[in-house]
């Protein structure tokens, strides 16, 4: 970022953060660069690419309106989803801060203390920013399909996760009695197992659900689980289908806690609600992209974004491109070439447009 000209500084969470010199209306753009396991190359660090790309032409070219980047931390959620943009839009508590953890159940405040970042919070501008962009692989298989090229996002869904944890005792797998064990990881299996097969009848067309983390512990062939735990996550635009699902979620715990020889609990460990694009704002980049493109496609965003925190503090558009395949969260994740290089282009004529519209002369005095 400071190659490219931008005054760039790292903060308190670890976001990089670059911003244009001088005072002038900017739009901001942003994405991730943190990854999931074993992820792909364009989930997030796509949008933070195009926003530095944009960023050096418009300084190298000396034009008058210009672009702030954000790489956001932590959009994944290893220690807590969002946490960046939610630091960036002043909506990040010190209780969240204080109760994340991530695996092996390290504590964000004790992994942050030893990252040694600054001790200052970036925190958007509204007197400067404009609007904020994000750009995307699509991540799904539907512009693919559709054989278009660009998707603009008409709002993302709402994102409900939780941990559910059994505690039993650890004993002897070879001697023990089936009927004295008090297996913590048999209870947990039983109610995952009941919660995925109700879940189709329980939830509405377009709502998905997904266990994707399961641990044991101790951990060993020969001892009866003592801690078990597993996070589901449920997806939908709708907040309340997902309220609906929660409830359901939540009874279904109790009853597992009722019945059983160990304690079964469950806590929300992430909540973001569904939020919607910000209309003007997606009628440019739609407007752009039809110049380059054609009509594009309008769709929703089945995948979380910083943009779904950003979008309540500042106007806020995504667009995405292709995945090949509809492939992400894995390692195959690509988009082609040229997707990628009309999508920095359509970004770009995008925030010339929302510059223009904004008055983008520099201002004095601050
Ligand atoms: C981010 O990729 C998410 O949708 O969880
Ligand atoms: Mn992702
Ligand atoms: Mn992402």
């Amino acid at each position: 970022m400071a190659e490219a000209g931008l005054a760039a500084a790292i903060d308190r969470v670890g976001n990089v953060y670059g911003r244009t010199p001088g005072n002038r209306r900017t739009v901001l753009i942003g994405s991730h660069t943190d990854s999931v396991p074993n992820g792909g190359w364009l989930d997030g660090a796509l949008g933070v690419m195009y926003g530095l790309e944009i960023a050096r032409a418009m300084i190298e070219a000396g034009h008058a309106g210009g672009v702030d980047v954000i790489s956001f931390q932590d959009e994944e959620g290893t220690f807590l989803p969002c946490l960046g943009s939610k630091s960036y839009c002043g909506v990040l508590s010190n209780d969240d801060l204080a109760r994340a953890a991530g695996p092996d159940e390290r504590r964000l405040s004790d992994v942050l203390a030893a990252a040694g970042f600054s001790a200052e919070a970036s925190r958007f501008e509204p007197d400067r920013q404009v609007a904020y962009l994000e750009a995307h692989i699509e991540q799904g298989p539907k512009l693919e399909a559709a054989g278009a090229r660009i998707g603009i996002v008409t709002g993302i869904v709402g994102i409900r996760r939780f941990r559910v944890r059994a505690s039993g005792q650890a004993d002897h797998a070879g001697t023990t009695p089936m009927r004295l064990r008090k297996d913590a990881g048999a209870a947990l299996i039983r109610l995952a197992a009941r919660i995925l097969e109700s879940m189709p009848a329980m939830s509405a067309g377009e709502t998905v659900w997904n266990i994707g983390a399961m641990e044991f512990k101790p951990g060993a062939a020969n001892v009866v689980p003592a801690e078990a735990s597993f996070i589901l996550e449920i997806r939908d635009l709708d907040e309340k289908v997902l309220d609906r699902l929660q409830t359901r979620v939540e009874a279904m715990v109790a009853e597992a806690a009722a019945g059983a020889p160990v304690a079964v609990a469950h806590e929300s460990i992430g909540r973001i609600e569904a939020v919607a694009m910000d209309r003007a704002l997606a009628d440019i980049v739609r407007k752009v992209a039809a110049r380059h493109v054609g009509e594009p496609m309008i769709m929703p965003s089945g995948a979380g974004h910083d943009a779904m925190v950003v979008a309540r503090t500042m106007p806020s558009a995504m667009l995405f491109i292709p995945s090949i395949g509809g492939r992400s969260h894995n390692i195959v994740e690509d988009t082609r070439e040229d997707d990628i290089v009309l999508g920095c282009r359509v970004l770009a004529d995008a925030v010339n447009e929302v510059l223009s519209r904004a008055g983008s002369t520099d201002r004095p005095g601050r």
